[in-house]
């Protein structure tokens, strides 16, 4: 069964590296969509990514990444649904936990610097969920990789079969555009960053007339070659594989020249899946049926540190969501209504009465939201997939005003809370370690600490590098380990015992004296 609200939904994220062309590809979408009217718009989201002690940087971020936390728009009798994902590396955390929010992606990859390490840890994290993945080489304007190597770098790095659908004739100055493979053209390129078309020859097959007119004996030979090579490599493109996130379909162009973006969308509404079901604890939902659900997958705080009020970002799972209608919140087993609830239509906040699966509404919150919260309309559920990953960075917290030990605590947890870091307790003594995948983060946290809570903190380095989760069938294992390594033991937000390594060797060699206790490399593992 299917519902025409929810078939029209496309709720994806664009993902790279910083500086591949994220910024510039999400604006590019927008203005085909007629979200916005000028390049530019959205580029003031880019934190600065040299300097790590911009609190001006970090606080501008925050604000302006609320207006673009979603952006919706029509196109083509869709509702397209682009989450944003932080440009910053320290922040890629946050960036995880959209992943979880959204239906697909479509991966950026810069064609002269090929996959680089944040391209991989976002891959990651899809092939976790096998989200399904679109990517888009982008820089084709520029002296790139040679096109079968990047291929092979894109299949061996980011551990996905792939299947081109556009192939591109030269790179840098000589490209000369791209052959879809899908729709049988030659879209030619012409160095252009403001127009929003690109001059198409369609064409019969590769023997077609036309193409001698644009393309020399050369290039069209040699394209033919590559074209026969890239049948027999790869095949043609699978969307059942697609949309099990095992075959990634590639697209090739130039984000900032406007080229290759209309067939990217174009596709992209084609084959991206639609919201399907949702993994809950207790079942699977279907995104059809008609009871609502959601979960909390980001939270923001007010920018005002005299308001504490916070915007918790519910993505719609299932039924429709009502303006002032009660919905159950399952972690407190309490009814809560909002009379206010955000839309994010065309990069503009506004009052929404009723949103479908796969739409975002900001919910003002109180503090009655943690990340991963879920609602129902009074169904004991609890969505997964929004798992804690481990932390690269271990701080203790210092309290260096102990006449505002209460506002450290309140502090530290509500900033956990908002998925800014993770708090870790270990005992002896109540030591509160905060880990990251960022410094950053400690300054955004001890400069939040003091002017939201008036609390003041230095952080301590600690030697850690890695944190498992730990589970055992028989919890005198548990108890062991807890008792024989305590000082590599601390609790996380849920009372959850971790084991902290300094290395992968001090981890390894804790399992291979623990065999009877697992090691959890993420938050979410099956007990
Ligand atoms: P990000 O969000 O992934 O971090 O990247 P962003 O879009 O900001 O792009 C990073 C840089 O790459 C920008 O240059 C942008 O203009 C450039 N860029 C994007 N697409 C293309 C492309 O197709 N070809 C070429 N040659 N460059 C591209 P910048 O100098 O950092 O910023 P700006 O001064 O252009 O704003």
């Amino acid at each position: 069964m299917t519902h025409p609200e929810i078939e029209k939904r496309k709720t994806f994220a664009i993902i790279s590296h910083p500086d591949a062309g994220k910024t510039t590809l999400t604006e590019k979408f927008l203005l085909f969509g007629g979200a916005i009217n000028t390049a530019g718009t959205i580029k003031r989201n880019k934190a600065s990514q040299s300097n790590t002690s911009d609190f001006m940087e970090i606080e501008k971020q925050r604000g302006i990444s609320v207006a673009t936390s979603v952006m919706g728009f029509e196109y083509s009798d869709k509702r397209i649904n682009i989450l944003d994902t932080p440009g910053h590396k320290d922040f890629a955390e946050d960036t995880y936990r959209t992943l979880s929010a959204v239906d697909s992606v479509i991966l950026v990859v810069d064609s002269v610097k090929g996959v680089e390490e944040q391209t991989e840890k976002l891959m990651g994290v899809c092939r976790m969920r096998n989200t399904p993945v679109i990517i888009f080489v982008n820089k084709m304007d520029r002296e790139g990789k040679e096109t079968f190597d990047l291929l092979d770098e894109l299949e061996d790095k980011l551990k996905i079969s792939i299947c081109p659908l556009s192939w591109p004739i030269g790179q840098g100055h000589t490209f000369k555009g791209v052959y879809s493979i899908f729709n049988k053209q030659l879209n030619l390129f012409r160095p252009d960053k403001s127009k929003v078309t690109e001059p198409v020859i369609k064409v019969n097959d590769l023997d077609d007339e036309e193409l001698t007119k644009h393309l020399n004996d050369r290039e069209l030979s040699k394209l033919k070659d590559e074209l026969e090579l890239v049948e027999g490599i790869y095949g043609s493109v699978d969307k059942e594989m697609y949309l099990e996130g095992l075959s990634a379909p590639v697209f090739f162009g130039s984000a900032i020249n406007n080229f290759g973006i209309r067939e990217l969308l174009d596709t992209f509404i084609n084959i991206a899946p639609s919201p399907h079901s949702r993994e809950a604890i207790e079942r699977d939902v279907l995104a059809t049926e008609k009871g609502f659900s959601g979960f909390v997958f980001k939270i923001h705080a007010n920018l005002d540190p005299n308001h504490r009020d916070r915007i918790a970002f519910l993505r719609i799972c299932s039924g429709k969501f009502e303006r002032n209608k009660f919905y159950y919140h399952t972690r407190l087993g309490k009814k809560l209504k909002f009379s206010n609830p955000m839309d994010f239509m065309a990069n503009e906040k506004s009052l929404v009465e009723e949103a479908w699966p796969g739409d975002v509404v900001g919910l003002y919150d109180s503090g009655n939201f943690k990340i991963g919260d879920t609602l129902t309309e009074g169904e004991q559920l609890q969505f997964k997939g929004i798992p804690s990953f481990s932390p690269e960075i271990f701080k203790e917290v210092e309290n260096r005003d102990p006449l505002k030990s209460k506002q450290l605590e309140k502090g530290l947890e509500q900033l956990t809370q908002e998925g800014v870091a993770q708090l870790f307790i270990q005992q002896p003594g109540n030591r509160k370690i905060v880990g990251t995948v960022g410094e950053l983060q400690y300054e955004v946290i001890a400069f939040r600490l003091q002017h939201e809570y008036g609390a003041k903190c230095a952080f301590r380095h600690l030697n850690y590098k890695r944190s498992s989760w730990l589970t055992s069938k028989d919890k005198r294992n548990l108890n062991d380990i807890i008792q024989k390594r305590y000082h590599h033991i601390a609790s996380d937000k849920d009372g959850n015992p971790v084991f902290l390594a300094e290395n992968d060797w001090m981890l390894n060699l804790a399992k291979k004296d623990f065999p009877e206790v697992e090691f959890h490399t993420t938050s979410e593992f099956k007990s």
